[in-house]
């Protein structure tokens, strides 16, 4: 191997590619911090509307702050009728997460400052789509389901208010609890792919949607936040804790990847999948439904033994999630409408200390070819 194949960093493996003061992970210990706190110390203590403002303004609201900043997001939660317009004419068969992607843009081309850069406008921004992506997405289940969507309900919190909306009904204290904890470890995750599509598209200074736009594309992904309904599909495919120990091995020695196992930085445990393990268990005895977390525990054994691969943070959110009554298609869109606020501080943070994103390639093409024109 050459010197120069030796740079190319295949997936920008281990690049540092900007400063950033929102969040860092140690794969080693392992942590994620974010704003100076340790995922695990806020996980199920804060809000989620205390942990958007925290990612948004870098410190923890208090008092009137946070009741005012609680008002606004959920003020703003209606969405255009257009957009509703949209998510019920759209083909059925389309993929949900594709319809996040184009309701999200409608919301954009229809903003008169959508090409206004400025902070205080793209803050605006960041609050608006923040408090209606969850509009969005449960309004997409219950149509999805035949069902005419719920309006939000002011008088809620941001996470009773989406359960309300998904179901129609106030959810119990351990839902909600189950829920507001989840939408919490989602919000932010350092440089995962979907924030680096964000600020590649920040990077050239275009706007705060098209830059939302990207992210929600490249989480759609199955590598990345598509993960979590393949990794409910799996548990449904495994059908019995007995059956999880040769499916993945049987999955393995085809060198299948698992969906909800691995992850780039983390190699020794993901601290959100140990909160996620413990809620799934919780979910398990309240809803007397335990069948998934037993398989997800024997799968998680059968990995740990044949490739010591660990879940990741979609693996147990995937049974959280289902027990609260998602569909296994929509997951991956409640995660896109927490993650808004971590996109959200990248995309402010990316804006003000800006440079265009343009890495090179190592060329493995041809050279010296000649264009014969077919005249001659
Ligand atoms: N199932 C089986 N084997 C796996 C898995 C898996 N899920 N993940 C990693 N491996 C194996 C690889 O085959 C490879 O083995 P090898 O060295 O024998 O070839 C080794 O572990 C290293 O894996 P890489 O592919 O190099 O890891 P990479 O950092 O490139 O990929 C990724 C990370 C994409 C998350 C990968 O683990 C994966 O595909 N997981 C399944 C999809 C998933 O759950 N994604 C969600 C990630 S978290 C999130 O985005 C919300």
């Amino acid at each position: 191997m050459t010197a120069e194949q030796n740079q190319v960093k295949l997936g920008l493996d281990g690049i540092l590619a900007f400063e950033s003061s929102i969040a860092t992970i140690d794969g080693n210990i392992p942590e994620l911090i974010i704003r100076g706190y340790d995922i695990k110390e806020i996980a199920s203590s804060l809000s989620f509307e205390e942990m958007t403002y925290l990612l948004l303004y870098s410190t923890l609201p208090t008092g009137d702050i946070l009741n005012d900043f609680s008002e606004e997001l959920a003020s703003l939660r209606d969405i255009p009728s257009s957009v509703l317009h949209v998510l019920s004419t759209t083909p059925t068969e389309a993929h949900p997460m594709a319809v996040l992607r184009t309701a999200v843009s409608l919301i954009g081309a229809s903003d008169p400052n959508a090409d206004d850069l400025t902070d205080d406008d793209n803050l605006r921004k960041a609050i608006n789509l923040t408090a209606k992506m969850p509009t969005i997405v449960a309004a997409q289940s219950r149509i999805q389901s035949g069902k005419d969507p719920v309006s939000p309900n002011p008088a809620l919190g941001h996470s009773e208010n989406y359960l309300y909306m998904l179901t129609g009904e106030k959810p119990d204290p351990v839902d909600l609890k189950a829920f507001e904890t989840t939408l919490v470890l989602y919000a932010e995750h350092e440089t995962n792919a979907s924030t680096f599509a964000c600020r590649v598209v920040v990077g050239t200074l275009s706007d705060f949607y098209s830059s939302v736009v990207a992210g929600i594309g490249a989480i759609k992904g199955p590598l990345h936040g598509g993960a979590i309904d393949d990794a409910m599909r799996m548990f449904m495919d495994i059908g019995s804790p007995d059956k999880a120990k040769p499916y993945v091995e049987t999955a393995l020695s085809n060198k299948q990847k698992l969906s909800g196992f691995g992850h780039r930085v983390y190699r020794a445990g993901d601290p959100r999948a140990a909160e996620l393990k413990d809620l799934a268990r919780e979910m398990s005895t309240s809803h007397g439904d335990s069948q998934w977390y037993e398989i997800a525990q024997e799968a998680e054994q059968a990995m740990k033994n044949s490739k010591n691969i660990i879940p990741n943070v979609d693996y147990y959110a995937a049974i959280v999630l289902y027990q609260l009554g998602f569909q296994l298609n929509m997951m991956t869109n409640v995660v896109a409408s927490t993650r808004i606020a971590g996109w959200s501080a990248h995309i402010l943070e990316q804006y003000n200390n800006n440079r265009l994103i343009r890495p090179r390639a190592l060329y493995t093409g041809a050279r010296g070819k000649k264009h014969k024109s077919q005249n001659h």
